[in-house]
């Protein structure tokens, strides 16, 4: 089928439908609570939704742990519900991609339920499931960790001496791809979501799905201890070609896939082996945070967030561009000022975003200045990666489980990303209308939310709306090429060109002004601060895109 390439011209918005609107009022958003704020988001300007998982799970790992991949978590709501979902979104003309979370499956899947009956059983191969090294077999079958810490292999406890891979929390399984029939189904769950009308899948740590050898790593390694026999080998390649060539060829869609730990060459890779049409790097993120040990926080420097995004955009030719998504803190906080510029910061931060060559991935929340929960703690914590890393990191500091949480709190702590959605100052933030949420909610809804931000032309809100549209207008934004001018510790430059025309992006990333020395010959066309500026006196967190003339 010839594909209309769409995905290159739309900006994404990410839903996390646990927390996004919750319509019947029992603390879970749900599917229903999506359709009804389609308006809102046609109005921000978006032309596709990134649902992230709404399939039958027991949520240990929010969703990211499937227990049927081909029905609705009732939690969400029912297959209508999300029939009309697709409906009612492509009246508006916006699409729909899902979440394919393949790596691994939920315990509670049947598949995992079946294959620990026994080496006999026609699911046993689906999975890595091993025996035990040593006497009785009771050493684990190689010394790869988890990445949510801790040992990647956990006991069956109806086989004695057998241990399944897990490389993320212990309810999630990882699947064998050395196994057709694992392939088989995959495709199957391809067809299944596509023959619906959905737009594609974002592709959960996609690069991780075939584990050449399962030899132990270099034990010195406290965390992705395994990543070499894991990451980026050659089957997980010509795996996703096979569902290219053939599943995804016979639909319009793409894939956009989360890549963590890669290069150039593994990147090209991807692309040019069909493998996936964008990915998300991860190579910015630790822009605030020790890239050793992730649970430490440094202080922000714009270097260490814009060259490895500029990096990437020299790298390839598409790329997936976010600053947020449910894994990450929110980026004011990270990588703006929560104070006297919060307001410039944020815009400063969408006006990156969205001039970047590649696709722009809007985080729900991201789009109203959405911070950090300020009261976020231990206790009411649901994170389990936040909470077994709080557990892990309090065993080795010897610092006790509060004490540790504050550390992960600042930097890994995803329940962040995950508070309710703000829709207005009503109880819960306009969530939902009763008392109970499955999270606590932000208490930030009382300042920022939705309702404030419409009525607001000043606001952070507007600015969004205002830059989309320009964004979706203009094709030097969409379509051109990037060229890096420079990139201090506080001032960034780049240019967007396509055929005869040429922007020039200038932002500020701090809160005091700077000069801009190079002053060409250029005029403003849309920026954060009202008035023209003096390129001599850029003000603080100013964010602007020039016309080169
Ligand atoms: C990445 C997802 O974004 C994250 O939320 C999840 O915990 C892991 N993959 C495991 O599926």
């Amino acid at each position: 089928m010839k594909q209309s390439n769409e995905f290159k011209n739309r900006v994404v918005y990410q839903i996390y439908p646990s927390s996004f609107c919750d319509s019947n009022n029992d603390g879970w958003g749900d599917i229903n609570g999506i359709t009804s704020k389609l308006d809102y988001l046609k109005d921000l300007g978006i032309g596709i939704i990134w649902l992230s998982p709404v399939y039958v799970s027991p949520m240990d790992d929010m969703g990211y742990d499937i227990a049927d991949y081909k029905n609705i978590n009732p939690r969400f709501g029912t297959m209508e519900d999300f029939d009309n979902l697709l409906k009612e979104a492509e009246k508006r003309d916006i699409k729909i991609v899902m979440d394919l979370v393949i790596n691994h499956t939920s315990t509670e899947h049947k598949w995992f339920k079946e294959a620990i009956k026994g080496p006999e059983s026609e699911y046993f191969d689906y999975y890595y499931i091993k025996e035990g090294k040593g006497k009785k077999h009771k050493k684990l079958p190689n010394n790869w960790q988890s990445c949510f810490t801790g040992d990647a292999w956990k006991k069956v406890d109806s086989l004695p001496g057998y241990y399944y891979m897990h490389l993320f929390c212990d309810t999630q399984a990882d699947l064998n791809y050395h196994n057709e029939k694992v392939i088989e189904e995959v495709k199957e769950i391809l067809k299944f979501w596509l023959d619906k009308g959905v737009y594609g899948f974002r592709c959960d740590v996609i690069n991780n799905i075939w584990k050449s050898s399962l030899k132990n790593d270099f034990p010195l390694m406290i965390y992705n201890r395994g990543l070499k026999y894991y990451a980026n080998q050659d089957g997980m390649f010509k795996t996703l070609t096979r569902f290219r060539t053939e599943v995804l060829d016979n639909y319009d869609c793409f894939l956009v896939g989360e890549t963590g730990v890669l290069n150039k060459e593994v990147g090209n890779r991807f692309l040019n082996e069909r493998c996936l049409d964008m990915f998300f790097e991860f190579d910015h993120i630790y822009a605030d945070k020790s890239k050793l040990i992730p649970v430490f926080k440094r202080k922000f420097d714009a270097r260490r967030l814009v060259k490895p995004i500029f990096k990437w955009q020299k790298d390839v030719p598409w790329i997936a561009n976010y600053l947020e998504n449910h894994d990450q803190l929110r980026s004011v906080n990270r990588y703006g000022n929560t104070g006297k510029y919060y307001k410039e910061s944020a815009k400063l931060l969408s006006l990156f975003l969205l001039t970047l060559k590649g696709t722009p991935f809007i985080y729900q929340g991201e789009e109203i200045g959405t911070l950090n929960n300020p009261n976020a703690s231990l206790k009411n914590c649901k994170d389990i990666a936040a909470i077994t890393t709080t557990d892990t990191f309090s065993k080795l500091t010897k610092l006790n489980k509060e004490k540790s949480f504050k550390f992960i709190n600042e930097t890994i702590n995803r329940d962040h990303a995950r508070t309710p959605m703000q829709w207005s100052n009503d109880v819960n933030g306009g969530f939902n209308s009763g008392t109970e949420t499955w999270i606590n909610v932000n208490e930030g809804y009382k300042n920022i939310n939705v309702a404030n931000e419409l009525s607001d032309e000043k606001s952070i809100l507007s600015f969004y709306k205002k830059l989309i549209k320009f964004r979706n207008e203009s094709d030097v934004l969409k379509k051109g090429d990037f060229k890096e001018e420079f990139v201090s510790k506080y001032i960034v430059s780049y240019f967007r060109s396509f055929e005869d025309k040429t922007y020039q992006i200038i932002l500020n990333f701090s809160d005091k002004k700077h000069q801009f020395n190079e002053v060409l010959n250029i005029k403003q066309v849309f920026a954060n601060y009202d008035e023209e500026i003096n390129l001599k006196e850029i003000p603080p967190y100013f964010a602007g895109i020039f016309e080169v003339k």
